[in-house]
């Protein structure tokens, strides 16, 4: 590592805090001309470093740049940050991470974006993915190191991971709109696309990109017009209790290395918990039809069953439809 990078971890380990010049030089074993050096480039970075005579260089704590030495304070496990990287702009999250998933990065593999040039939803949406208060992340999985034997289901495993990781840093309680897009104050404020990324020989499901993008504090501005209407963010007034390393950090913990490994029951039941639809009339647009049904339950592979106004009772897989509340 640089010594830009471990002077970085440095402060961002002790936020707000004061770490004398000399202390860090003889820490890292390089000089004070090395160590200033350093955080002046730190600071060209857009860093808030002040220096403060005879106490040394203070990392300001209001500083929110996306980093792995940012999320290294709030890792569980402190080795996920070597698999974390950070990009400045890329195209895609997801088009990197399956790029480095076919090249056999390791499971956990995380590939962070500030800004991307062309972030993809579902159904091949435009994601609108302003620079500066959000959050464009890809995971490359390995759903066998996780416990899922149904890979499909990751994408509920993360929806769940996501409100949790949340709730660690927020005092609301975010709630899943089937399939996987999570609401805050009934409006949308994180979407999730995951796609597999086949063996050619065995065809089976070798590794699993999950897409996570996050409004944190986006005005709403910097969404188009027809947007703003069903779009917010985590913290919507853009005064943050909290970091976008902190989030990123704490689904970090959750998604590739949970304390607890979850049952695939245990997943399902939390996520069916914090799905806002059951029980209530949907509309539901298919290729060919768009009809009123009740939104019924999940079925143990993540599909939703509706029931028709005929009686029948139907799963709907998450590819082919959509479903808006009809309130
Ligand atoms: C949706 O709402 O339909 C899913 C949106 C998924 C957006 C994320 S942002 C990070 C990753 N890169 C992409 O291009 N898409 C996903």
């Amino acid at each position: 590592m640089s010594t830009k990078t471990n002077i970085l971890a440095l402060l961002e380990g002790n936020r707000g805090q004061s770490i004398s010049g000399e202390g860090i030089a003889a820490h890292l074993g390089v000089s004070r001309n090395a160590v200033w050096k350093a955080v002046n480039e730190l600071k060209k970075d857009g860093y808030n470093i002040e220096a403060v005579t005879n106490k040394g260089y203070c990392l300001s704590q209001d500083n929110d740049i996306l980093s792995a030495q940012g999320m290294l304070p709030y890792l569980t496990h402190k080795e996920n940050a070597d698999q974390i990287f950070v990009y400045d702009t890329l195209e895609s999250t997801n088009i990197t991470a399956k790029e480095m998933a076919i090249a056999k990065a390791k499971h956990g593999t995380v590939i962070i974006a500030e800004h991307q040039t062309s972030g993809r939803g579902r159904y091949n949406r435009v994601f609108h993915s302003p620079s500066g208060h959000g959050i464009y992340m890809s995971l490359i999985l390995r759903p066998t190191q996780l416990g899922f034997s149904t890979p499909t289901l990751v994408t509920s495993f993360a929806a769940v991971c996501v409100c949790e990781a949340i709730e660690a840093i927020t005092n609301a309680e975010p709630k899943i709109k089937w399939v996987n897009d999570i609401f805050m104050n009934g409006k949308k404020i994180c979407g999730i696309l995951t796609e597999a990324v086949t063996d050619f020989e065995s065809g089976s499901i070798e590794w699993v990109v999950v897409g996570i993008g996050i409004n944190f504090s986006t005005p709403l501005e910097a969404f188009p017009k027809d947007l703003r209407e069903i779009v917010s963010s985590v913290f919507p007034d853009g005064r943050s209790t909290a970091t976008r390393n902190q989030l990123v950090a704490e689904i970090v913990n959750r998604m590739v290395s949970p304390e607890q490994k979850q049952g695939e029951a245990d997943i399902m039941a939390e996520y069916k918990q914090r799905l806002f639809m059951l029980g209530k009339e949907v509309l539901v647009s298919q290729v060919n039809e768009t009809y009123k049904a009740t939104a019924l339950d999940v079925d143990e592979i993540g599909r939703l069953l509706i029931q028709k106004k005929s009686g029948e009772v139907l799963p709907l897989s998450s590819g082919e439809i959509s479903i808006k509340p009809i309130s």
